[in-house]
């Protein structure tokens, strides 16, 4: 998933450029993917705690939208391309489908749970990459959404308890 690169004025090299602006669209089509997951969990939860959960889920989605338009804006200030369509994202997602079948608030929480953990992992590892490759405003940014995303899995294990 190579990504073109424009001229720029930026003192990071090509190569830095290219491999950051790949790993950072990975981690857009994944955070586009989750934002969707955690809409179908919003209008689709059933129960008890059905008002409450549908806020929550609401609440993420939220969260992950913003996250999606900074990644996105990350990508563009390194002189690349972002590629950010729902039809990329589906290809290039490292989340898990979404279970369509899924009713009650466990069921939801449980697969958020599942997909947020792997996404956790995800950011945690690429702050890494970008710090090694010389991009401590990405791994910045990495960092910001990473701590985000933890605080929001031990919201939805505890609500498993
Ligand atoms: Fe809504």
């Amino acid at each position: 998933m190579g990504t073109h690169l424009y001229k720029t004025r930026l003192d990071l090299g090509e190569e830095t450029r290219d491999k950051v602006a790949t790993l950072l669209n990975q981690t857009l089509a994944s955070t586009i993917d989750l934002k969707t997951q955690t809409k179908q969990a919003h209008w689709n939860v059933k129960g008890k705690d059905f008002y409450q959960l549908h806020e929550f889920f609401d609440e993420m989605a939220g969260e992950l939208e913003e996250y999606v338009d900074m990644v996105a804006e990350r990508v563009t200030a390194l002189a690349a391309v972002a590629l950010g369509t729902v039809k990329v994202a589906a290809t290039n997602s490292i989340l898990e489908d979404y279970p369509l079948t899924a009713v009650t608030g466990e069921e939801h929480l449980t697969a958020l749970a599942d997909r947020y953990a792997t996404y956790g992992a995800h950011l945690r590892k690429a702050i890494d990459l970008a710090e090694n490759l010389g991009d401590a405003d990405t791994a910045d940014l990495y960092t910001e959404i990473s701590r985000t995303i933890d605080k929001r899995l031990w919201f939805i294990e505890s609500h498993l308890h």
